[in-house]
């Protein structure tokens, strides 16, 4: 990745990385890659704005010292403890001896973690709280601390000459810079949100909320592009997916996990069903798609229908799955429709309502369509009954 220029005295340096298979060795990042994303902001004193992943280490410090043009940096700010931006810390302060990292108290209780207690000097820790400031000529860095968006020591810094937000991993997104330049923004950062941020809606409420109070031009997030348009379009999402609230209130899901394919079918049909009623409905077979695209589809509709067969006894794992990471991301807020099958004892729609039962706010329809094997007469009248139901609200 070539080094793009924010503004005259802010350079971006990160590096792009299109091999990863997959992020925090879960989220699939193919084809489009992912960017770690670090920034240098030239002035009588230079800081560099976090490090990047050990995987783009060279890279990384080449851009950096590119853009140093033989002068050393006095700061590292580290925004983020996360290894993919602290797995290049120590390289660079290896190579600037005389450079200082700048954290919150609770980023250098990680830094001793990761690095052990001996690995930096005390006066090489410069410490800020809550509103303090790092003054570096005519630009000058304001902190707002972030805890739990989305680990312990996160914290936002302001640079009020140029009125940038370097946001660490909020409103960043899945995607390389090369990769996806002409990519729009929703997509991979909504699906980036309720992966990884998701169940710290409240935190990222706290901190919308400190930086309400800004002006901000540009936002420089640890993950893809650099935001400098549309800026309360990307407000007003963040809000909204803060709050868990749909982007599509009246959207339906139906997520469908089938061993034989009858389930499918008849998911098929309820979907027919619904569109014939003027509903808008999307489907999810969850045996064959990655959990983390099922999520974010979930989390976007205002209604979801969960379709499972049963599986010795219990839920068949797909299905089991995704209500497990449904429910570690918080969600919560949606009218819910369930529709089993079992060709002999059908549990799944018992077992998926004791799922249910894990997460807040949820307004189940009062019909469960139960299929035995394959769809008849019983269980076309319950469907009927469930779109009534999905219709009216
Ligand atoms: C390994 C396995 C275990 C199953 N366990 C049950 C079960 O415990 N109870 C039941 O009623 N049906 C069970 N079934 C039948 C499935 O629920 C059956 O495949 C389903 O009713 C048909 O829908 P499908 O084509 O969508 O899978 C099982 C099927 C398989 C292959
Ligand atoms: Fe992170
Ligand atoms: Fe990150």
């Amino acid at each position: 990745m070539t080094i793009q220029t924010v503004t005259d005295a802010i350079r971006y340096v990160g590096v792009d990385d299109n091999t990863l298979a997959l992020f925090e060795n879960q989220y699939p990042v193919q084809p489009m890659g992912v960017s770690y994303n670090s920034y240098v902001i030239l002035d009588e004193k230079i800081a560099v704005m976090d490090s990047v992943d050990a995987r783009a280490a060279e890279e990384w410090l080449s851009n950096v010292a590119r853009v140093l043009e033989g002068r050393s940096p006095d700061y590292l700010v580290v925004t983020h403890m996360e290894p993919d931006h602290s797995g290049s810390l120590m390289r660079l302060a290896q190579k600037y001896p005389e450079m200082k990292i700048v954290g919150n108290a609770k980023t250098f209780t990680m830094i001793k973690q990761f690095f052990g207690t001996g690995a930096f000097s005390e006066d090489r820790l410069l410490e800020v709280g809550e509103r303090d400031t790092l003054s570096l000529g005519l630009h000058r860095l304001r902190f707002l601390l972030a805890p739990m968006v989305h680990w312990p020591e996160v914290m936002a810094a302001y640079e009020e000459e140029e009125k940038i937000l370097f946001s660490a991993d909020a409103f960043g997104r899945f995607g390389s810079l090369e990769r996806t330049a002409r990519a729009p923004w929703a997509p991979q950062a909504r699906r980036y949100y309720y992966n990884i941020v998701g169940k710290y809606g409240a935190q990222v409420q706290a901190l919308l909320k400190k930086i309400s109070a800004l002006e901000i031009k540009t936002i420089c997030p640890l993950h893809g592009p650099m935001l400098t348009e549309d800026l309360g379009e990307y407000l007003r999402l963040y809000d909204l997916w803060s709050q868990w609230k749909p982007e599509k209130p009246e959207g339906i899901l139906i997520a469908h996990a089938s061993i034989h394919g009858n389930t499918a079918y008849a998911s098929e049909a309820l979907k027919s069903k619904l569109e014939g009623k003027g509903a808008q409905v999307t489907m999810c077979d969850l045996t064959a798609t990655d959990l983390s695209y099922a999520v974010t589809s979930a989390f976007y509709c205002g209604k979801l229908v969960l379709a499972c067969s049963t599986y010795d006894g219990g839920l068949f794992p797909p299905m089991k799955a995704f209500l497990d990471h449904l429910q570690t991301k918080g969600f919560r807020n949606r009218r819910i429709g369930l529709m089993e099958n079992g060709s002999w004892a059908p549990a799944a729609a018992r077992l998926m309502r004791a799922e249910l039962e894990k997460m807040k706010e949820l307004r189940l329809c009062e019909t469960d369509v139960s299929l035995r094997g394959a769809l008849n007469q019983t269980s076309e009248a319950q469907m009927d009954a469930l779109v009534a139901e999905l219709c009216a609200e």
